[in-house]
């Protein structure tokens, strides 16, 4: 919470103590969470709606807007009036610059981290790519959300665990092993990689399909589940086929996950669950939940409105569900998490509440800390992305492009920079993590570079520019050799400055809201708010040149916008160059 807040909670608890005695006291935190945000400039910068108290005291709003009124008296922090029903505060401007900026400055690249999280655990899945595919964009948000959520719950004070549940188990497997040993050699697979990868997998489709047409035999069909079996009995052979095309995968995505700057804790995929089945099913067995039908074995879920849980197949093999509660029941015993958050598609949104729903029905407690945190599709300049129509634009590419596409707008507007492929990377992979992460995750996105790269916009390029101008402007007043003077905060009197405070002060609320709603977009829309509101600052005062005293309050408050800059792109997972 912004400490202006509490502040002004501990004064509006004080001042009914006083008026009304004989009243049951109000706790500040429950008064604190009342303050708004007025919705006009002129009428203050925080309001306290008295109607909420009407009825414990038993009074009028009005009456009680003006009883507190007049029984707040602090001069050094704001004035408060009586507006209609309100109780209207109004900073003063100097002190609460002073307090803001020193509050920034204090913490030291901390400001807006907290201890809220300490002693708890959070388990974070995402990215979970599959096994012999290649990256694409379509995995751009469950790996740049979840990765930021990570960074904001750490700086919570959270414990986090970052998974990457692989998606390593499934008959394609044996059909890849099948490919592989008619049609693939080892130097053309180590070369192409995934790639080379998915062309076995695609022929083998084929063959198998022109097989069926011409005989109606399915003796590749069938020869890749032999080889599945093969792998879950645990064959030497099979097995040593099945970790090099999984290490394949791992090396593919290791570039993206680099460029991005992402990691995980934990690479336990669905394989890794496979010798922890039987406890799911026995569990279920014995209490009662598992039902047969039509010799598959399965949950019943009508009473919730859900179609049945599938949890093993008619050949007795487990399913995707099966894995996540297995992943679940270990995960509560290897974490003892408070939250287990699952960053996936919203397509996915029926296979985890009806999974959720078993586990509740396993009694388990901890069924109620697993959440979903679903987001909606990325298209790409228009189109929709589809495997099936072979229309797919791979994650590498996109970023290798980026980052060329930044270094032409460097090249064409700072000639002179130094290091400019570093930064043509930071700037390029930033504005594709800013796009990702820029509106609530549930909406779609489309992807456009035009868009993306604008550095006018409300950008990642247009953030980390304004991040780039606070440090410029602090490098010049460092060079110039000024008499030192004691800041004059009075000289963040004007509306430009205050609002660039407010914004500022704000921004731990922020960042917890964010935690709250599993919303990287709600940090991302509070350094565009920074970046917009210093810019106008910027544009509106002078700093290195104005008189002494001024000079150096207005330089803090440069350097406490670009701590808050730089806490908010590394939170939504962005780096912040220097220099632009
Ligand atoms: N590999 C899955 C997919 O690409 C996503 C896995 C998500 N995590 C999970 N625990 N189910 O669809």
């Amino acid at each position: 919470m912004d400490d202006m807040k509490i502040t002004l909670s501990g004064l509006i608890a004080d001042a009914l103590a006083a008026a009304f005695p004989d009243a049951p006291a109000q706790p500040a935190a429950e008064i604190a969470g009342y303050l708004e945000v007025p919705p006009e400039k002129e009428m203050g910068d925080y309001a306290f709606p008295c109607f909420r108290l009407s009825k414990t005291l038993r009074k009028g709003p009005l009456q009680i807007a003006q009883a507190l009124a007049q029984g707040i008296s602090a001069p050094d922090v704001c004035e408060a009036r009586a507006l209609g029903g309100y109780l209207n505060f109004f900073f003063r401007r100097d002190a609460f610059a002073r307090r803001t900026v020193e509050k920034v400055l204090s913490a030291q690249g901390r400001f807006g981290a907290a201890d809220i999280g300490n002693g708890r655990t959070v388990c974070i899945d995402y990215s979970s790519i599959n096994i012999a595919k290649r990256f694409h964009i379509g995995h751009l948000s469950t790996t740049m959300i979840g990765h930021s959520l990570k960074r904001i719950f750490d700086f919570l004070g959270y414990a986090t665990v970052g998974i990457n549940h692989l998606g390593d188990w499934g008959t394609q497997f044996g059909k890849l092993i099948s490919a592989y040993r008619r049609w693939g050699n080892r130097e053309e697979i180590e070369r192409g990689g995934v790639e080379a990868l998915s062309r076995l997998y695609v022929k083998f489709h084929e063959e198998a399909g022109a097989q069926e047409k011409a005989t109606g035999a399915h003796t590749l069909e069938d020869e890749g589940r032999a080889y599945f079996k093969a792998i879950e009995d645990g064959d030497p052979e099979a097995l040593r086929l099945f970790n090099w095309f999984k290490e394949l995968t791992l090396r593919d995505c290791a570039r993206v996950y680099d460029l991005l700057g992402v990691t995980f804790d934990s690479y336990a995929g669905e394989s890794f669950y496979n010798d922890k089945m039987g406890r799911v099913i026995d569990e279920l067995r014995d209490k009662g939940l598992l039902t047969v039908s039509e010799g598959a074995s399965i949950v019943d879920l009508s009473d919730a409105d859900m179609p049945p849980c599938l949890i093993l197949k008619k050949d007795g093999a487990t399913l995707y569900a099966t894995r996540d509660i297995a992943a679940a029941l270990y995960r509560a015993d290897t974490y003892r998490f408070d939250k287990c958050l699952y960053v996936v598609a919203y397509q996915q949104d029926l296979h985890f509440r009806q999974w959720f729903k078993v586990v509740e029905k396993m009694g388990y407690p901890w069924a109620a800390d697993l959440v979903h945190v679903a987001f909606g599709m990325i298209s790409y300049e228009g189109q929709t992305l589809s495997t099936r129509k072979g229309y797919v634009v791979y994650l590498e590419d996109l970023l290798r492009r980026a980052q060329e596409k930044a270094l032409a707008i460097i090249e064409e507007k700072s000639p002179n920079l130094a290091d400019k492929e570093t930064v043509a990377r930071q700037v390029g992979i930033g504005a594709v993590i800013y796009a990702d992460l820029q509106n609530n995750r549930i909406k779609d996105i489309d992807f456009w570079w035009d868009r993306a790269l604008n550095f006018d916009g409300e950008t990642g390029p247009y953030v980390q520019y304004t991040h780039a101008r606070c440090c410029s402007v602090l490098r010049k007043a460092a060079e110039q050799a000024a008499p030192p003077a004691e800041p004059a905060y009075e000289g963040l009197s004007d509306d430009w400055a205050q609002d660039l405070l407010r914004i500022i002060s704000r921004f731990p609320e922020a960042v917890a809201d964010a935690a709250d709603k599993y919303e990287p977009s709600i940090v991302t829309r509070a350094v565009t708010d920074v970046a917009k509101a210093y810019n106008k600052f910027y544009y509106e005062n002078r700093i290195i040149d104005a008189e002494p005293g001024v000079r150096e309050a207005r330089i803090r408050l440069t350097d406490a916008a670009r701590d808050v800059l730089r806490t908010g792109l590394y939170l939504i997972g962005m780096e912040a160059p220097e220099r632009m």
